[in-house]
């Protein structure tokens, strides 16, 4: 492909980028294509790249290898401040002794564009952030969700072509920051511009971007939709780190036109929709909604599981039972609570019980088991983020 083939396309575009500091490569053949006018996040654990992938973008790093293209032109070897792009950060650095309508028009004033057009950019910023009457104010005056649109305003003055934000609400506390994540997405409706988002918060990639690229240690695991990185994870990994998520391991019995039987050695066989070949070992993953429980044990038939019942769990209008089915391996099952007979409400620890499931429930997992969490870790990142699913 030459470099002129998809330069209106993409707003950015990467080629097989990699960066490394000493020994160690933070990005790794990375390729990404964003798309003009998208809220793309880049999500994953401390330390998988996000942020210096960012800086490649916004120029204060340069690539060891690979090409970065910015609108469709090569931008490797171009100066930050001669790229079309402009970057919040968490700290949001405003100028402490500038007013809130200097700090926002100081951009303009190195473009060296004249004072009442500067001036009333400014305002017209702040507008777009719902700042308005504080233009005299000093940035100390404001509290920090008012400094972020401060933060905001000043990139958004400029225009740019692409926005980079680096866990711009990483300094809030709970509720404002659900109230900022709703911010930002009306505000990139509104200007159209390209917002390229760095989080390691799931629910937050999840409710508020068109795309997610989830990175682990330098590369992208998958890149695709908030419905589909949940419903289709391409990895144990991605699975994982975005809620919760069942993992069997099998023998592949039998596969025919895109239907497999998996043997799980326990005495349950499991039918889903994929393609692995017929006797490799498979592992696939099931969500803890997608997981039915009645009492007693049924019959052995496929997609059922004989269990006992470990602990439950009250979490308002649901219930999650852990339960053991054979073999030992532990299963979360996530269940309305109805209040009729047979409502898992009526279910104790040590009963016998029968998990069920669709042959739609269980995920074909490729490629690295490595997960994203510790089980041992009370703080593990992947919690349900099925609530934050989009409501874009
Ligand atoms: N200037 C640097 N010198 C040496 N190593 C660096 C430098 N910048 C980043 N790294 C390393 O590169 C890897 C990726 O870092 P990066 O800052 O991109 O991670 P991140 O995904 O943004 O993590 P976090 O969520 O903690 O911000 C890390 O192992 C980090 O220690
Ligand atoms: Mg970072």
């Amino acid at each position: 492909m030459s470099s002129g083939e998809s330069s209106t396309a993409y707003d950015v575009e990467f080629r097989s980028v990699t960066k490394r500091f000493g020994d160690l490569t933070a990005v790794n053949a990375v390729s990404l294509q964003v798309r003009k006018g998208e809220f793309l996040s880049l999500l994953g654990p401390s330390g998988c790249g996000k942020t210096t992938s960012l800086r490649m973008i916004a120029g204060f790093e340069q690539p060891d290898e690979g090409e970065i293209l910015i609108g469709g032109r090569e931008a490797v070897g171009v100066p930050p401040y001669r790229r079309d792009v402009n970057t919040v950060f968490q700290q949001y650095a405003l100028f402490p002794h500038m007013s809130i309508l200097d700090n926002v028009a100081y951009g303009l004033k190195q473009k060296r564009i004249g004072r009442s057009e500067r001036y009333s950019r400014a305002r017209e910023a702040l507008e777009l952030v719902q700042l308005t009457g504080r233009d005299k104010h000093r940035p100390s005056m404001l509290s920090g969700g008012q400094q972020q649109r401060v933060a905001l305003a000043r990139a958004l003055v400029n225009r740019p072509r692409v926005l980079l934000l680096d866990e711009p609400l990483g300094a809030l506390d709970l509720k404002l920051r659900k109230e900022m994540q709703l911010e930002l997405t009306r505000i990139q409706q509104q200007v159209g511009i390209t917002f390229v988002y760095v989080t390691h918060d799931q629910g937050e990639a999840l409710s508020m971007s068109d795309r997610i690229a989830v990175m682990s240690q330098g590369i992208i695991e998958q890149l695709d939709t908030p419905a589909e990185i949940y419903d289709r994870p391409v990895t144990a990994f991605v699975a994982d780190f975005i809620g919760e998520m069942n993992f069997l391991d099998g023998v592949v019995r039998a596969a025919r036109g895109g239907e497999f039987d998996l043997d799980l050695g326990n005495g349950v066989i499991l039918q889903a929709h994929g393609s692995p070949r017929q006797g490799e070992k498979a592992r696939v993953g099931i969500r803890p909604a997608r997981l039915h429980i009645s009492s007693g044990s049924a019959f052995g038939a496929v997609n059922t599981a004989k269990a006992v019942v470990d602990s439950l769990m009250y979490l308002g209008d649901e219930v999650q039972v852990v339960a053991m089915i054979e073999g030992g391996t532990a299963m979360t099952v996530r269940q309305q609570r109805t209040g009729h007979d047979g409502s898992p409400e009526a279910i104790r620890p040590g009963d016998a019980i029968t998990i069920r499931w669709e042959p739609s429930a269980p995920v074909l997992l490729a490629g690295s088991t490595n997960l994203a969490s510790d089980p041992d870790d009370p703080d593990d990142p992947a919690q349900d983020a099925r609530a934050a699913l989009p409501q874009r």
